[in-house]
């Protein structure tokens, strides 16, 4: 990007916002370097006050003026933004990434054939600077365009590339994934309640051993079934909880859950091109 660089965020809400304040707090753009876009006055406002950015309702002045833009709207909100009169001349010859679930890069460079696109599947926990964000680039996009859009990403967690073709199953484990695991803190939770602990006392141990799980697979970058042996003894008691997980088949049932959430993903797109 050079000197002169400036980023639009269109759609800024949810995730929008939580890449602007990870962009600020990283010091990777000054706030008079964004432009964010909402549909509302009220929204634009509360924004600009929260952020400190410029905050327009017009899409198309915001891409003019910007050299990268990111798109942060719904599926069903892209396609008819991006097909306004004049957006696919003033996106030309820049990079754009689209957050939108489902939206295929096959979709967006058939909508800005002039424009780099990538396409990004970032995860809420990126609103605490935990997300995990994962890119595919389209045929006009060059190693230091994926470069950028990773320093991007990386403000607010980890950023990966893959080829185009994984993005569902990304969308079905990273996107989908922080609701599996909340369905898993909950429920271990729910077991230290049946067994006499106070509700806030088992959600704060089970939150905080998925954590610390996580990070000793991430960090020691060993195996987690290594990790595992090392921690059930013979005869003792986390064998045996492990055995009673192996009975109600959970491997499956959570492998699977990712195959159903990848299956749904790849019909996600099809809502975006039909609402143009
Ligand atoms: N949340 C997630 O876990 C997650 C994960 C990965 C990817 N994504 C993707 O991220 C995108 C955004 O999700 P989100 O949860 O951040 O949604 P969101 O909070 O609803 O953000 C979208 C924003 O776009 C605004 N908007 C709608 N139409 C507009 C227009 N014509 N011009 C300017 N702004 C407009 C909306 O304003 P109004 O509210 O006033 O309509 C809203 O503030 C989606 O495409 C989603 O697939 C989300």
């Amino acid at each position: 990007m050079s000197d002169a660089r400036r980023l639009a965020i269109l759609g800024c809400g949810t995730m929008g916002e939580a890449i602007v304040g990870g962009l600020l707090r990283a010091g990777l753009f000054r706030s008079d370097e964004l432009i964010a876009t909402a549909r509302r006055p009220e929204a634009a406002e509360a924004l600009r006050g929260r952020q400190g950015v410029e905050v327009t309702l017009d899409n198309l002045a915001a891409c003019r003026a910007a050299t990268t833009v990111l798109l942060t709207f719904k599926p069903q909100r892209i396609a008819k933004v991006l097909h306004q009169p004049g957006m696919r001349e003033a996106l030309a010859g820049k990079l754009v990434i689209s957050i939108a679930a489902g939206v295929t890069l096959t979709q967006l460079t058939e909508w800005l054939p002039d424009s780099a696109v990538i396409r990004a599947m970032p995860n809420t926990p990126c609103l605490i600077d935990e997300g995990m964000t994962v890119l595919a680039r389209g045929p006009r996009v060059g190693d230091a365009e994926v470069a950028a859009a990773t320093r991007l990403f990386e403000t607010v967690g980890r950023c990966i590339e893959v080829e185009d073709k994984l993005m569902d199953a990304v969308t079905g484990l990273g996107g989908s994934g922080p609701a599996f695991v909340y369905v898993m803190i909950e429920a271990m939770a729910d077991g230290g309640v049946m067994m006499g602990l106070p509700r806030a006392v088992a959600l704060q141990i089970a939150a905080q051993v998925f954590q610390g799980a996580a990070r000793m697979v991430l960090q020691t970058s060993r195996h987690p079934a290594a990790l595992k042996d090392q921690v059930t003894t013979p005869a003792g008691c986390t064998i045996a909880g492990v055995l009673t997980m192996e009975d109600g088949r959970i491997r499956s049932v959570l492998a699977r859950t990712i195959q159903e959430a990848t299956r749904v993903a790849s019909e996600l797109g099809k809502d975006a091109a039909a609402d143009r």
